[in-house]
């Protein structure tokens, strides 16, 4: 699959979640990226771009941040999202956010009009992430920040999703899946740099940072049931696993799921599980 193809297939998948997305009831992109915007640490009339804003789960917090003076421009490639920001923004009277439809690989944006470069759970999607990194050095004012999060991946986890759920699919549900779409070829093509820190570390060093921590920690992933659990996995990264599988492979999938889920539960109460997330941050060394 070239690259043209696979990111015409991340913005339609997207875009059919972008009205869900981090709606149905299910924590995580919302705890996940206040935190991220905490690593970032956006000052007080500071630019921010986050890449791959989704619904502003980072853009908000970070709008916050920045107050009145300052400024959020959220990216992403599927327009579903945009949309889903801008309106956020707009019911919020929110005058220092804006979101842009652009490939966050090839960002078209001024150089040195920005302080902080983020992105939550999106660097993962880029087929060439590192030599995007490197392109948002000349976007940052000298100081500048970046700051992304990202799953802590295991060799062979399904790239979009956090190692504890591919742990749960039985891998012969995955024996149609076409060659290009099975877990272990989209890691090692997109996401093996992100697997061991020294690599990751060593990566964005070479795209022109300094100063790179690299910190795991866990963020509560909260449902209400295994089932709503797998409705939202349909909304998120997963979905272009979903959206691969045969018919049958996908109910028997569903079903797998939902008893596993819903034997971590104690009783009746919500799925509770501590997902580690990484999150990465640096300077750009000029
Ligand atoms: C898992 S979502 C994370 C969204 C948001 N940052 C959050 O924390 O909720 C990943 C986002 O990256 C976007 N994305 C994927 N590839 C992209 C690309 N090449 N350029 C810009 N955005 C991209 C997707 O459309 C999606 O909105």
């Amino acid at each position: 699959m070239d690259t043209a193809t696979y990111k015409v297939e991340v913005a339609s998948a997207f875009n059919e979640a972008a009205a869900r997305y981090d709606r149905l009831g299910v924590e995580f992109f919302t705890p996940m990226g206040r935190r991220l915007v905490e690593h970032a640490r956006p000052e007080q009339g500071e630019s921010v771009l986050d890449i791959g804003c989704g619904v502003g789960a980072s853009v908000f917090p970070a709008a916050d941040r920045v107050g009145p003076r300052g400024n959020v421009l959220g990216i992403d490639i599927a327009s579903g999202m945009v949309a889903q920001t801008m309106e956020h923004a707009r019911a919020q009277s929110r005058d220092n956010v804006t979101a842009l439809v652009m490939d966050a690989e090839r960002p078209d944006l001024p150089e040195r009009s920005f302080d902080v470069v983020m992105g939550g759970y999106s660097v993962i999607f880029l087929p060439d992430a590192p030599a995007a990194l490197g392109r948002y050095v000349p976007l940052m004012a000298d100081g500048g920040r970046l700051a992304f999060s990202t799953p802590v991946f295991d060799s062979g986890t399904f790239p979009f999703l956090p190692p504890v759920f591919t742990d749960l699919i039985p891998r012969s549900l995955l024996s149609d899946l076409p060659p290009e779409w099975r877990p272990e070829r989209l890691q090692q093509r997109f996401n093996s740099w992100l697997e061991d820190p020294a690599d990751l570390v060593r990566a964005v060093e070479t795209a022109g940072y300094s100063d790179v921590r690299v910190v795991d920690e866990p963020v509560d992933m909260v449902a209400r049931s295994g089932e709503a659990w797998v409705d939202w996995s349909h909304t998120q990264g997963m979905r272009l696993l979903w959206e691969h599988l045969t018919e049958d492979r996908s109910r028997e999938l569903r079903s797998t799921l939902i008893t596993a889920l819903d034997a971590m539960r104690s009783g009746d109460g919500p799925l509770t599980i501590e997902v580690p997330v990484r999150y990465v941050t640096a300077r750009v060394s000029r």
